[in-house]
């Protein structure tokens, strides 16, 4: 009997151990005759890691660092990987919004979403509900409604969602950039706006506490970051709610910077005055613009104005490479392209109290580590209804290798059918696949193996680190 063996990260701050579980199933009988499937047993163990990651140092200090994530992603397995060793938060970048989840009225679409917040809560990480009021990314049958009509998909589409993911979700962005840029605190113009009045952030707000009670409620805006007459705007209505025994807890300061829109220097105090209305504050879309030693200092500012603020309970980046950013010519991420760690991210990691390493992206043989005597990429070659052809490329390191392996984890209803160009062994869900014929690789050089997959076509495998001999 093999032993699946669990990779466990202590969490301090109270967030309790964080668990890379290998999810439970078996890859089947109808498998290849080289598959030799063995009984499930866990065996624990737990590895004492310094605050080495921005997840871990971040909990240590009591908060959470989280990521946008984007579902067509997760199949990369450098992606994968950065995420599930550096965040312990994450944020479905498009994913939960109106036009996703529900693009024709009462016709609601999960499916991509589900994948996000299934990856993130199976490995311990929490997850942030973006967004349910917003005047972008809204179908336009929403914005063709008359009022009363408009009022009632409002509120069916917040009570739907937030039902969907009841008690999986640590904070909702209930409405989103509701107030207009510039000097005027006016409302921003909107269908929910324009027809239903400035009362409809309240009713969401009120509709949203009855969906799921136990979600932290927030109202979500991006040039509020310093004092200024937006953000004055916003704390009036977050003032009044409280006065009022409307529902909201937080509010998301989404510090998307650059030159135009430097890092205010009063970023701080903004902060102190939210939380002093008796709401949480979150950094809920941080970026910003540049490279090198400025972009560093200016996050390192940022992470540093959060843990001055007792009731800061968050910082969330908008994307992990620079590459996959909305703003990508900007590089404003704290991760290069190849999943490099850039001055930003030991900057961060220093102002949360953690120890940068030896800018080693990756542990051991984790994929994106340079040092790695090989590396393992994953892509779906090919899809269909209920299944999926994955293919996995092996690269070696700066040395030559004789020999290499590589786990690949499945979801619990999919069966690995057939394996060729590696020799597979299974625990489990879990496939380890050895080279045949094909282990021995020059420097630099890469082959790969393929598998076949039936049971459905998401979520793509995790593909782990490649071991080399
Ligand atoms: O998925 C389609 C793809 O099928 C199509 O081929 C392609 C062609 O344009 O578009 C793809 O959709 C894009 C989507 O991102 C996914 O990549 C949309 O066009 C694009 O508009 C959308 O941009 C998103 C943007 O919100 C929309 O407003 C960004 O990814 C996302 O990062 C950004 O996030 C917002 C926050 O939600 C709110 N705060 C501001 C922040 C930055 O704009």
């Amino acid at each position: 009997m093999r032993m699946i063996r669990k990779r466990t990260r202590t969490r301090a701050g109270g967030a309790g151990p964080r668990t890379r579980r290998r999810l439970r199933a078996g890859l089947g009988a109808t498998t290849t005759a080289l598959l030799t499937v063995t009984a499930l047993a866990a065996l624990p163990q737990t590895t004492a890691h310094a605050a080495d990651t921005l997840g871990a140092a971040a909990a240590e200090k009591g908060r959470y660092f989280g990521a946008a994530v984007a579902a067509n992603h997760l199949g990369e397995a450098q992606y994968t990987a950065t995420l599930n060793r550096e965040f312990n938060s994450v944020t479905p970048e498009n994913e939960m919004k109106w036009d996703a989840v529900e693009p024709n009225r009462g016709s609601f679409s999960f499916s991509r979403a589900d994948q996000i917040v299934n990856h993130a809560r199976s490995r311990g990480m929490d997850v942030r509900g973006h967004t349910l009021v917003w005047h972008s990314q809204l179908p336009g049958w929403v914005s063709g409604l008359g009022a009363s009509d408009l009022r009632s998909a409002m509120n069916n589409h917040i009570t739907e969602v937030m039902t969907h993911y009841k008690g999986q979700i640590h904070s909702w962005d209930v409405v989103n950039e509701a107030f207009q840029d510039g000097g005027s605190g006016a409302r921003r113009s909107s269908p929910f706006q324009d027809k239903l009045g400035n009362g409809f952030i309240e009713e969401a707000f009120r509709t949203a506490r009855a969906a799921d009670p136990a979600a932290k409620l927030c109202y979500n805006d991006y040039n509020t970051d310093g004092i200024n007459a937006k953000s004055t705007a916003v704390y009036t209505m977050v003032r009044d709610f409280k006065s009022r025994g409307v529902p909201i807890d937080c509010v998301g300061f989404q510090g998307h910077f650059n030159s135009n829109s430097p890092v205010p220097s009063d970023f701080q105090a903004n902060l102190q005055r939210f939380a002093d209305l008796g709401v949480d504050v979150q950094i809920t879309e941080l970026d910003i613009e540049g490279s090198g030693q400025a972009q560093a200092t200016n996050y390192g500012n940022v992470v540093r104005a959060c843990l001055a603020v007792s009731r800061c309970t968050g910082i969330t980046v908008w994307g992990i490479p620079d590459k996959y950013s909305w703003r990508s010519s900007g590089t404003p991420l704290l991760f290069d392209d190849n999943y490099n760690k850039k001055p930003a991210y030991d900057a961060v990691l220093s102002a949360l109290g953690g120890t940068p390493g030896d800018g080693d992206p990756g542990g051991p043989g984790e994929p994106g580590d340079p040092d790695a005597a090989c590396t393992a990429t994953y892509t779906t070659a090919e899809q269909w209804g209920g299944g999926y052809n994955g293919r996995v490329t092996i690269t070696a390191g700066s040395s030559p290798i004789t020999a290499w392996s590589v786990d690949v984890t499945l979801a619990s209803s999919q069966r690995v059918i057939s394996v060729w160009n590696g020799s597979p062994t299974t625990n489990g869900n879990v496939m380890t696949v050895r080279s045949t014929w094909n282990g021995s690789l020059a420097a630099g050089a890469s082959t790969s193996f393929g598998f076949t997959v039936n049971g459905g076509s998401t979520p793509p495998p995790q593909v782990g680190a490649c071991t080399a001999s």
